[in-house]
């Protein structure tokens, strides 16, 4: 209700003045910037289970025992009940990375059986008919053991099942592998592994993955959720993060050399979503790294988006441990950067560049940019970027640097930060904004007076927060409306922001921490919120020289509660018009282009629209929301074109 007032009282201002005579001129001959490749792009953290229980497509959780609570995850059922059955096991002087492991030993005197029943993550979506994909790693003294994988329904049955006697191996840790497909579809299945028989076996690395990962990658990612990344285009990928760079503490931070180990030698590390939110604890958030940074790289290519990793810069989380590096022992993070463009880039005989080889990619992946530091600030930020900037610099010139500006928008430290970086002529300062829709609407202009020249803009992480809103319920119309105003003045302004991503990407409906987030799933489903499709039409829509757009020698930025901003798309020779109504009524303008012709009468109109600010679009109707494509009819010198109540509408108009 808040909100509603909050925006009447708002266009009730915009109203004032209103133009009489509402025809859009633009001026299809005089570009003004040309639109960034990489606009548009996504950004991608593992919050609200966004990598493990999420993208990463692994459904079994805690599957090598390396969470603080061995066994959290995991049931232990034995029949008959013998004391010492399983137990934890530690072999850390051996296996730094993966220390714990289960020893089960059943004696063998009368019938017995032990089930390790694994819940997944808030259950386990299993497909009908679908493959899938059971490993373990194991060691035996002798065989003796049989083992049954089994999936479960939330009834308790079985909905596929698979059975082995795997063979002794002296002691020495195995892998084992079966596959069966599933009988039913379950949105919150159970794995239970069952053990019979007279022996001992140690377990480690229990695994499910479903046979439909995307690409068929065994071990690979969720094919639906990379394909809704794939739809949109994007510009960019940035990885990891967001805040799980920084850590809580240093000890706690990203380190991508830890991510391109064979996965069971990936040190499992706390999430710091785990912890951050007091009132959305998730103590069994932990990052498992089974998506690490050979596979940001991989599924970047794979979308054909730049990829932008962010590194940790020397300073863990400003807003909790605060820990800094003092600058004489920051080298090894300098060397982190300078290893992860030889790793991505680098010949396949330098020493990081044949890593990368090794595990499948000779060919470079092409990195050209990456961020230093995410939300850090102050004095203690800048010094150690100069020195990050330093050795990059002087070790590929051309290589791109992405700044942080703190967590706001605005205000001194923000100020202070984009002077001084602007000074170091660093070449992106990354903006966050997690702010109301009525700062998005009244904040159109924002980058009109910004300089065109030297350092660009990456609009890093941002997000329309309506008021007084359930966090379920705030992915309305409304906040996607205002985030399709402001970004016309972002398109409009394409000299100076090169890149835009919203924030945060993913949230699992039972997992989540964070919210709005673009994008909502659930064990079997992935559903588009309106801000996804107001992303993804930017991004469809980015074209490739920005036009001037004007109502009455002025840009539309809120007259009428109308935004507007126009490009040219040049290989597909149209001109494309953005524009918003934010008013609750139906509003007509005119479009006059000056300098150029339209090919033929007939115009392509997208539009996505809701009468209703409160709408939404979730799992059971994802389509509440969702763009609509129709033919239009351009007549006349000054066509008219009539703009729905809260809409926002794309004209793609043949050019000659
Ligand atoms: O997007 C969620 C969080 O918001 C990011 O981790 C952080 O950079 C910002 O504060």
């Amino acid at each position: 209700m808040k909100q509603k007032i909050q925006l009447l009282f708002f266009l009730f201002l915009t109203q004032q003045g209103i133009a009489q005579d509402k025809t859009f001129v633009i001026r299809t001959g005089e570009p003004v910037a040309a639109v960034s490749p990489t606009m548009y792009g996504v950004f991608f953290e593992d919050i609200n289970m966004g990598a493990d229980g999420g993208l990463y497509a692994e459904l079994v959780k805690n599957r090598s025992f390396e969470f603080f609570k061995p066994l959290m995850g995991w049931k232990v059922e034995q029949n008959p009940y013998r004391e010492g059955a399983v137990l934890v096991l530690n072999r850390k002087e051996q296996h730094t990375a993966n220390p714990r492991f289960l020893r089960i030993t059943l004696p063998g005197d009368g019938p017995r059986s032990l089930s390790l029943i694994n819940e997944g993550f808030r259950g386990m979506g299993i497909k009908k008919d679908l493959r899938y994909d059971f490993s373990f790693m194991y060691a035996s003294a002798a065989a003796g053991l049989t083992v049954r994988a089994e999936l479960c329904n939330a009834k308790g049955q079985a909905i596929g099942s698979a059975v082995l006697i795997p063979p002794a191996t002296g002691g020495v840790w195995r892998k084992q592998e079966l596959q069966f497909t599933a009988t039913a579809t379950e949105e919150k299945a159970l794995l239970k592994i069952t053990l019979e028989g007279n022996g001992t076996i140690d377990l480690d690395m229990i695994s499910l993955f479903p046979g439909d990962t995307w690409r068929g990658r065994k071990g690979g990612l969720r094919a639906d959720m990379v394909q809704m990344l794939a739809d949109m285009k994007p510009g960019f990928i940035r990885f990891p993060g967001g805040c799980i760079v920084e850590g809580y503490d240093l000890s706690q931070r990203y380190q991508w050399k830890k991510t391109i180990e064979p996965v069971e030698e990936r040190q499992l590390l706390i999430n710091r979503w785990n912890f951050e939110f007091a009132h959305r604890p998730a103590p069994d958030y932990f990052q498992t790294f089974g998506l690490g940074f050979f596979e940001y790289f991989q599924l970047a290519e794979d979308i054909g988006a730049a990829p932008l990793p962010i590194l940790n810069c020397g300073m863990a989380c400003q807003f909790n441990a605060a820990e800094v590096v003092p600058l004489d022992q920051l080298d090894p993070y300098i060397q982190d950067a300078l290893d992860l463009i030889e790793f991505a880039n680098g010949p396949t005989t330098s020493k990081w560049g044949k890593i990368r080889a090794d595990m499948g990619h000779p060919q470079p992946f092409g990195l050209s940019m990456m961020g230093v530091g995410n939300e850090n600030w102050g004095p203690q930020y800048l010094e150690r970027l100069q020195l990050f900037q330093k050795a990059i610099k002087a070790k590929y010139p051309d290589f791109r640097i992405v700044a942080s500006s703190g967590t706001d928008p605005d205000g001194k430290r923000f100020e202070q930060l984009d002077t001084a970086l602007r000074a170091l002529h660093i070449d992106f300062i990354d903006e966050h904004y997690y702010r109301p829709p009525q700062w998005f609407f009244s904040n159109v202009n924002r980058y009109d007076h910004y300089p065109r020249t030297g350092t660009k803009v990456f609009a890093g992480e941002y997000a329309a927060h309506p008021e007084g809103v359930a966090p379920e319920k705030k992915n309305n119309w409304l906040a996607a409306l205002s985030i399709a105003a402001f970004l016309t003045g972002v398109e409009r302004n394409a000299a100076v922001v090169e890149m835009a991503s919203y924030a945060p990407l993913f949230a699992h409906t039972a997992g989540w921490q964070w919210s709005p987030d673009l994008i909502w799933v659930s064990n079997l489903k992935a559903a588009g919120t309106p801000d996804y499709y107001v992303q993804q039409l930017y991004a469809l829509n980015k074209g490739t020289k920005v036009l001037p757009l004007t109502l009455n020698d002025k840009v539309v930025a809120g007259q009428d509660s109308l935004y507007a901003s126009a490009v040219l798309d040049e290989p597909a020779k149209e001109l494309v018009i953005k524009m918003v109504n934010a008013l609750p009524r139906e509003q007509s303008i005119r479009l006059e282009l000056r300098g150029t012709k339209r090919r033929t009468a007939l115009a392509k109109l997208i539009r996505l629209q809701h009468t209703d600010l409160d709408a939404m679009n979730s799992m059971e109707a994802p389509r509440t929301v969702f763009p609509q494509e129709s033919g239009i009819r351009l007549s006349g010198k000054q066509p008219p074109v009539t703009l729905a109540p809260y809409s926002f509408t794309i004209l793609r108009i043949p050019y000659s």
